[in-house]
Parts: C-alpha cells; sequence; structure tokens
C-alpha cells in the first residue's frame, strides 16, 4: 500500500521523490518527470559541505571528499521480498557504495541499508555510516518515540519537531534500549492521533550504539538520519572488504499511529522475529518468585503450581550454576555455566525429568555475554574480557563483557547453548539475559583496532545467534537484559519474545506495553502476573494478559480463590491467544491522556475481538467515565459481547452491556461502557461475531 519513488539515472546521482502512499504507476511517471529531484537519496560528505551528512569517509590518500554516481539498477527476489539495489560508485575514487532496498509484497514495510566496499591502495576509514536518509515534508510533523531506562522502560514521548537538531541516540555498546529506542514514528499533520493521520514508522534493526537525528533547518523539510552512532567508532576498511550498515525498517499509515503500528506488527509475525507464526507458551519463571533461592524441591514446586495453573513451561531463572563459586549473589560466577550440584544434586536432567512428570516444559536463564570477575572462567581467560589492561576496571552489577569480537570467545558463548541442549535435548526453552553495558571498552583481541570494539562486538553476537538459530531453529528464546534493556528488530531474529521491564507493578506495566506496542507485536512482549504492586491478582493478570502472558510468582503465596481465578484466566488467555497474538491491535485510549487506557485485538477475518479496559486511578466523584468506542470490526456484522476474567470480590461497577449484542457499526459509533470507575480496576470482555 506504500510507494518509495526515487530517481537514479545512470550516471547521475540518486534522487529522493516520494515516500507515501501507493501511487498508480502513471501517477508515479508524472511525480518524477515534474518533481525538483532536490535531495539526494543518500547525502555523502563532499561537495554539498553544509548540510548534514549520511555518508563521510577519509580515503587512503587523505582526501575526504565523495560523489557518487550511479552505475547500475537491479532487482533481485529474495525468498519472497524483492531486492532494489543501486549501485554507485564515486566520480574520481575506486569507492563503491550499493543503496539497497527490500520490499515484501505481503508487508508494508520497506527495508533500506548501504554495503560499501573499495579498492583503494591504502584503508579507507569510515567516519559516518548512516543506514539511510529520508527528507521529510514539513508542515506540523511530530515525532513520538520511546525513553526509559531500567525499571523505566518504553516510556512515550511525543514532541513537534523544531529548527535545530532533535537527537536519539544509544552509546551503552550492549543494552541498547535502556535510556531509548532505535525506533521512531513520525506523523506528518499534526498532534499524533492513534488511528488517524499519516504517520511514518522507522525501525533501526541493529542491536548496538545508535543514532537517529532530525534536522531541522531552513528548508521546506525535516532531515531524517538513522545509523550505527559513530562516535568512538571509525570504521577502517581495507581494500575489497566489505562493510554493510543495519536495515532501517520503513513504513507509513494513513490510520495513524496504530496503522504504523499494525504494520510493524503483521511484518514482525510474518518476517522478522524467531518463528513468528507459532504460538508462545505460558510459563512461570522463578525470578520474582524465588530470586537465587533455587533448589530442586522448590523448581518442582514451582513446575507443579504452574501445571495446575494450566501453564506449559517453566523457566529456572538465576542462581543455578557455579561449582567453585557458588552463584548465591548478583557478584560471582557468571561464566561458570555448570550445575550447582549442592543445589540442584539431580541436575538438568533431574529438572526435565520433573517437567515430564508434571506433564509441562522446562527452560532455563543464561547470560552467557558476561563474566563476574569472581569465577573460574576469569580466573582463566582473562584476555578473553573486555577491560583495560592497564587501569582498574570499573564493574556495573559486578560484572563485565567477554569479547565476543574474538571468534574463540564467540565458539564460547555458542558452546554455552550448545552443551545445554547437546546434553539435555528436552531443554525447551532459554532466556538470554544480559545485566551490564560494555564497561572498560578495550579488546584484546583487536589490538589497534579499538574503535571497531562496539561494531565488531554486535556482530560477534549475531555470528553466535545465527549459529544457535541454525542448529536449534525450534527452541524459543526470550530476549532479556535487565528488563527491556535490550530489544531491537535484529535482535528479535533471533529471539521469540523480550522481557519489558524488570519492573511489573501492573500500572506502571500498562504505560510500558502501550509504548512497546508502538513497535512490537504482542506475542512478543513478555508479561508475567508477578506480587509487585498491591492491586488484585485480576488487575495484575488482566493487564498481563494484554500481550503474552506469563508467570513470575511464588504461587504458594496466592489463596484459593487466586489460584482459582489464574486458573481460568489461563484457559481464557488460550482461547484468546489466537486473537491477541496474532490479530490487529487498536489502542483506543491512552494512558497518557488520563485516568483510563484501553486497548483491543481484532482477528483479521472481523470475527472476533477482545477488549481490554483500565481505569488506572481514583475517579473523582463528579467524573462520568465515556463508553469506549471500539475500531476494527465489521460495522454490518452483529457482534455479543461477554465479560470474562469476573472476580466478584474485585469492586467494579457492573457492565451493564454484558451479554448483549450489538452491530458493529453501534460498537464503533457509540461504543461500550466497560470502564468500572473503581481505582486500579479492570476488565476484560471478549467480542465474537453473531
Ligand atoms: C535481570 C532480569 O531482568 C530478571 O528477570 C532476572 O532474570 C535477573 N536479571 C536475574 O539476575
Amino acid at each position: 500500500n506504500t510507494s518509495l519513488l526515487l530517481d537514479a539515472p545512470v550516471g547521475g546521482e540518486v534522487r529522493f521523490i516520494y515516500y507515501g502512499d501507493k501511487l498508480s504507476t502513471s501517477d508515479a511517471a508524472t511525480l518524477l518527470e515534474t518533481e525538483q529531484k532536490t535531495f539526494s537519496a543518500y547525502p555523502v560528505y563532499g561537495l554539498n559541505c553544509p548540510s548534514e551528512s549520511a555518508l563521510s569517509v577519509t580515503h587512503g590518500d587523505g582526501n575526504m571528499t565523495l560523489q557518487l554516481e550511479v552505475i547500475k539498477v537491479d532487482t533481485r527476489k529474495e525468498q519472497t521480498a524483492d531486492i532494489t539495489t543501486i549501485r554507485l560508485k564515486d566520480k574520481v575514487y575506486p569507492f563503491y557504495m550499493n543503496l539497497c532496498y527490500r520490499t515484501y509484497p505481503d508487508a508494508d514495510i520497506i527495508e533500506t541499508w548501504t554495503e560499501i566496499t573499495h579498492e583503494e591502495k591504502k584503508a579507507i576509514t569510515l567516519n559516518r555510516f548512516a543506514s539511510a536518509y529520508l527528507p521529510i515534508r514539513k508542515g506540523d510533523v511530530w515525532v513520538s518515540h520511546l525513553y526509559g531506562s531500567w525499571a523505566n522502560e518504553a516510556q512515550l514521548a511525543q514532541e513537534p519537531l523544531r529548527p535545530g537538531i532533535k537527537m536519539i541516540k544509544n552509546k551503552d555498546g550492549i543494552r541498547n534500549s535502556h535510556t531509548a529506542h532505535a525506533e521512531v514514528m513520525i506523523s506528518l499533520d499534526g498532534k499524533p492521533k492513534e488511528n488517524t493521520g499519516s504517520v511514518i514508522g522507522a525501525a533501526l534493526c541493529y542491536s548496538g550504539n545508535y543514532k537517529l537525528f532530525f534536522d531541522t533547518d531552513d528548508s521546506d523539510y525535516h532531515h531524517f538520519f538513522a545509523g550505527i552512532n559513530e562516535e568512538n567508532s571509525a570504521y577502517t576498511l581495507k581494500a575489497k572488504e566489505s562493510f554493510r550498515t543495519p536495515e532501517l525498517a520503513l513504513t507509513y499509515s494513513k490510520d495513524g499511529l496504530s496503522g504504523s503500528s499494525r504494520n510493524f506488527h503483521a511484518w514482525a509475525r510474518k518476517h522478522k522475529i524467531a518463528n513468528g507464526a507459532t504460538a508462545r507458551k505460558i510459563l512461570l519463571n522463578s525470578w520474582e518468585g524465588v530470586y537465587f533461592d533455587i533448589n530442586q524441591e522448590g523448581m518442582d514446586q514451582m513446575m507443579s503450581d504452574i501445571q495446575s495453573m494450566g501453564g506449559e513451561l517453566f523457566v529456572m531463572d538465576d542462581g543455578w550454576f557455579g561449582d567453585k563459586y557458588p552463584r548465591n549473589k548478583d557478584n560471582s560466577s557468571l561464566g561458570d555455566w555448570m550445575v550447582d550440584a549442592r543445589k540442584l544434586p539431580r541436575g538438568i536432567e533431574g529438572l526435565i525429568a520433573d517437567a515430564n512428570k508434571h506433564g509441562i516444559k522446562f527452560g532455563i536463564w543464561i547470560e552467557p555475554e558476561m563474566v563476574n570477575p569472581k569465577s573460574e572462567l576469569y580466573e582463566k581467560h582473562p584476555d578473553w574480557v573486555i577491560h583495560y589492561p592497564n587501569r582498574e576496571p570499573y564493574y556495573y552489577r559486578n560484572q563485565m563483557a567477554l569479547d565476543l569480537c574474538n571468534p574463540q570467545v564467540q565458539d564460547f558463548v555458542f558452546g554455552v547453548v550448545d552443551k545445554l541442549l547437546s546434553e539435555n535435548p528436552d531443554l525447551a526453552y532459554f532466556k538470554w539475559d544480559c545485566n551490564s553495558m560494555l564497561t572498560n571498552p578495550y579488546s584484546f583481541y583487536l589490538k589497534e583496532n579499538q574503535s571497531h570494539l562496539f561494531i565488531e562486538y554486535v556482530r560477534g553476537l549475531y555470528k553466535v545467534l545465527e549459529r544457535i538459530q541454525e542448529k536449534y531453529p525450534d527452541v524459543p528464546m526470550m530476549l532479556c537484559s535487565g528488563g527491556g534493556g535490550r530489544c531491537d528488530y535484529e535482535a528479535l531474529k533471533y529471539f521469540t519474545e523480550f522481557w519489558a521491564s524488570d519492573n511489573t507493578d501492573p500500572v506502571k506495566r500498562i504505560f510500558m506495553q502501550w509504548g512497546y506496542s508502538y513497535f512490537f507485536p504482542a506475542k512478543s512482549i513478555s508479561a508475567h502476573v508477578t506480587s509487585m504492586g498491591d492491586q488484585s491478582i485480576k488487575f495484575r493478570t488482566d493487564v498481563a494478559m494484554m500481550d503474552k502472558l506469563g508467570f513470575d510468582i511464588n504461587m504458594d503465596k496466592l489463596t484459593e480463590a487466586e489460584r482459582q481465578f489464574c486458573r481460568e484466566a489461563v484457559q481464557n488467555y488460550k482461547r484468546l491467544a489466537p486473537i491477541i497474538q496474532e490479530g490487529d491491535q487498536f489502542r483506543l485510549v491512552s494512558p497518557y491522556s488520563g485516568n483510563h487506557a484501553a486497548v483491543m485485538y481484532v482477528t483479521p477475518g472481523q470475527d472476533k475481538a477482545v477488549l481490554f479496559a483500565y481505569d488506572i486511578y481514583a475517579q473523582k466523584y463528579v467524573e462520568r467515565s465515556y463508553p469506549i468506542r471500539l475500531q476494527g470490526l465489521d460495522p454490518q456484522r452483529s457482534y455479543r459481547v461477554v465479560e470474562i476474567n469476573k472476580m466478584d470480590s474485585v469492586p467494579a461497577r457492573p457492565f451493564v452491556e454484558d451479554g448483549k449484542t450489538f452491530s458493529g457499526e453501534y460498537l464503533m459509533k457509540i461504543g461500550l461502557q466497560a470502564f468500572s470507575d473503581f481505582r486500579e480496576s479492570s476488565r476484560v470482555i471478549e467480542i465474537t461475531a453473531q
């Protein structure tokens, strides 16, 4: 449904013409003739120096200019996608760049990136190397993006673009979605609206340092650049070597922010996240229930708990490993991935046997990129660890990163997963954590090429993940990084889901899950019922059900009524999972706009839907809540609405429409009085076409 139009005459420059709603071939041809072709599709540093550039290099002879001309344009198939490559060469130097675009016939996403190579006598230096550039016509243009660090992830910021530079960046090295996210929505016609208005979405598919910025100068355009953050990362490229920048995924929708989100979600499920088409399992994770207190009986008890709830998987979190140094706190043992036989005398084999006894699957937590100085691994291989040889190290959470630039270290990290899986083929899930930024940035392996560290680390990580995926394509993995420190569309190629935050207070989670939903589909957002917050179990569960439901709780502490509620909710979720995980999401009422929040999902056939409505704060006596107008239904069809996940002990205004049938048109024009008007209360409504 979208068109990207460029002018790429052989021997000339490649020019940007248009990106937006789909154009007919004849309209595209007319525009190509009439458009002034003011903007390069990829500005390089060279002749027009005052403007920002996407690419800047120092040639082998010290010259810093570029002027690229089109040599050829070709298109090839790659599975179901088409890749169009505009091949460019510098007019003077043997310097080459491909400007690449991948389009999918079944997804409104265009991925774009560059490939750089050269045949100069000496190595060249890449000083700046953005993946993409996009001019955006001025008007009242707003950008929506996510910020927030540990325990405060995915907070939504929305602001108009004003003269000057608006930059979104990360320099953590590893946890690149703590601080900010490399995804943005650009609302083209005024203040962002959820279900109306033209919106461009952009997601940089990269797991390292990034930089996205809008340069608003005195022209009629905002200039958007996105790519790897070049700071401290000047890259030396030898002749014939090739440098590929990460992909920037672009989408466009006329249906507001929600429309762009749905495009991302559909593309993610079809083409991007690992096993995007498969169902996710309802799991219990041990962390918030027992923290480091791991032992065989306790794990057996938790497995029995999740089985009795109707869940399908148990995941043993941190605290299970270490021989010389037992992992009782976060100050030791990372790197020593052997079972602590004092805690688990029957080993992983015994745990899997217990899981089989309960009729569920067993999964395990690892943090394989990291090492504690107090570990056998560090004692044996200090040179595998990123740290300065001649300075006192700085520790974050008492740990340091392994040097994934080094192929031996890549083998070790791959080996952690490979050993666990080859010794325990029934191991059914990994939670892959990563709790530190890249501190003390010095690689023994890279020697004089230290400015490659941030980039080579990420490449090394991808090599490891690639090997794991190739050998174990069906084993689901959760991406975790001290909460939601790592979730981007390149990492998610290897992971089925991500841990959204260590903050599981449900009110906070409503905001976070709302934020994540701008870019990531529900089935990728792990949302667990925990004992954080003092809200009812119903409220906590109703919030977790908005995404991929799981548990992170000591179920012993629940009353029988609470357990019964959870059992029913799990059954409901199993029935609703195809709607929540595969359906189209509509954000209806923003938690940022007042006391309430509402989100719904609709199947593509518009025959089933589910509405989640949350009252967040105390109502004032005079305030009257309003009906929630639904979206995405067929106006001509009739739908029966039924409240589910009810819990008598939780106060709520009765749902007056319960059990009744309405036309789709009524539900979208008038709506449902689903808010319940009590502080921190919630309602889940199942909607079925008759
Ligand atoms: C941080 C994660 O976000 C938690 O869920 C848990 O796995 C801890 N790490 C374990 O150390």
